[in-house]
């Protein structure tokens, strides 16, 4: 954050400096070897069939991309967005946990970390300190102005990594569904100190699609552009697709509850009442947010205690044994042999639920086996629930990818609202123009 680095940031984009950065691009990430890019069968096809068809297309004004990756093994789903003249393809990380979008950016980079593309060369059109959008990046009392033409911003995640950069304006290219092509100016972060946080993602940044004005989706909505209205459907089987706008999903379907305005930060639908099994866990007032960022779930401390001394209650009457030599994750269970699918673990386990109340309406989040176990490469069956204290999450019990499987979750910020229906992820609605 010295003064000195921003000063000559703001130099080198003045002068248009470019050191080529070669190399970054040859790295090719392919070592995971994803487990589930062969299994097209899945237990929640069931639901999956009968779903689709609640996927319609009206020719509208929604952009929709195409989603790759998957929970376990590769940890993060991500989209290609194009930026600059001429655009140029980036892989980006998708979260609803934040809201800046930024790139790994050549002002030069002091440091950044390995990625698929070369870095981000900046547009000269700087983002001055008085922008809204840059006021919406700091604290209040914290948004001072020491150079008034530009805006330097310093963003940090749960899991420890940051950005750290300046704001610039560039153009980003998109097609609505029905074709039509937009080339929007949007803000976006030039990153050039990247420090990896602990679940480091092989990406070239961060697309935030968080509440806060930074975010592509404030920014889309305030120019006009589309309804303020961010959904995923992130598929069990790796894959899926994201969205903007509200016309690619019949509302009448799905479960909705209201959005809590207790978090300026996060999409929350309130506090939740936790069920294990059809029964309550007697945890209740658990405030919960949904966070695409996020791989695995997390609960806070005593849920966390609570839920997994149930379940190895429950366990110890049966076949399973804990794993410890296991270290895919905190708490593991090996069968007599090893298992393939969580299909063949689903009768040692119960559902879970989380249950809010909106008024006089109670709105459940049902967990099923698949949203909150994987299967290890080892063949082991593990818990995708985290203790969020470790990560210090302190209370926050946060939705993440696992449990956000094979359904549709809408964040309306227009009617200020959040939804979910269950639906295929693999059938992605038909569009002319998709945003791959
Ligand atoms: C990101 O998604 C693209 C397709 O949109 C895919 O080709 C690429 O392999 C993915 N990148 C990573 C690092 O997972
Ligand atoms: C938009 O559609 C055009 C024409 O089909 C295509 O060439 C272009 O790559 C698309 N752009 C994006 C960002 O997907």
């Amino acid at each position: 954050m010295g003064k000195e680095r921003v000063g000559l940031v703001l130099a080198l984009l003045l002068m248009s400096f470019v050191i080529s950065t070669s190399s970054s691009d040859e790295h090719q990430l392919r070592w995971r070897k994803s487990l589930f890019s062969t299994a097209t069968t899945s237990s929640s096809s069931s639901s999956s069939s009968s779903s689709s068809s609640l996927l319609f297309n009206r020719v509208g004004s929604s952009l929709l991309f195409r989603v790759q990756g998957n929970v376990y093994p590769t940890g993060y789903y991500n989209v290609t967005v194009y930026v600059g003249q001429p655009p140029k393809p980036y892989f980006l990380d998708l979260d609803t946990g934040s809201d800046l979008i930024w790139l790994q950016c050549d002002a030069p980079c002091v440091q950044c970390v390995e990625a698929p593309h070369p870095l981000y060369r900046p547009s000269n059109d700087l983002v001055p300190c008085e922008d809204p959008i840059c006021a919406s990046l700091h604290a209040p009392g914290q948004h001072k102005c020491e150079d008034p033409t530009q805006c330097d911003y310093e963003v940090e995640y749960a899991d420890g990594g940051s950005s750290l950069g300046v704001l610039v304006k560039d153009a980003f290219a998109f097609n609505y569904t029905n074709g039509q092509r937009l080339n929007p100016r949007l803000a976006l972060g030039c990153g050039y100190d990247q420090v990896p946080g602990a679940s480091y993602h092989p990406l070239d940044g961060i697309l935030g699609l968080g509440k806060g004005k930074s975010s592509i989706v404030s920014q889309l909505h305030s120019q006009k552009l589309i309804r303020n209205v961010v959904g995923h459907c992130l598929s069990g089987r790796g894959g899926g697709f994201l969205f903007f706008g509200d016309d690619l999903y019949d509302s009448s379907r799905v479960v909705w509850t209201s959005m809590s305005s207790d978090y300026t930060k996060y999409y929350s639908p309130g506090v939740a009442e936790l069920f294990f099994g059809g029964k309550t866990t007697g945890l209740k007032n658990l405030p919960v947010v949904f966070d695409s960022g996020s791989s695995y779930t997390y609960l806070s401390h005593v849920a966390y205690q609570t839920l997994t001394s149930m379940m190895k209650r429950e366990l110890s009457a049966k076949s399973l044994k804990e794993a410890p030599e296991d270290r895919t994750l905190p708490l593991c269970w090996k069968g007599k042999r090893p298992f393939k699918n969580v299909r063949d673990v689903k009768k040692y386990f119960k559902s879970l639920a989380l249950s809010f109340t909106d008024g006089k309406t109670r709105t459940l989040f049902e967990l099923t086996t698949e949203a909150y176990l994987i299967i290890s490469n080892r063949g082991n069956v593990c818990l995708g629930i985290l203790n969020g204290a470790e990560v210090g999450l302190q209370d926050l019990n946060v939705i993440g990818d696992i449990s956000m499987q094979d359904r549709v979750v809408i964040y309306d910020n227009e009617k200020q609202r959040i939804g979910w229906m269950p639906a295929n992820c693999d059938r992605i609605p038909k569009s002319k123009a998709m945003n791959t």
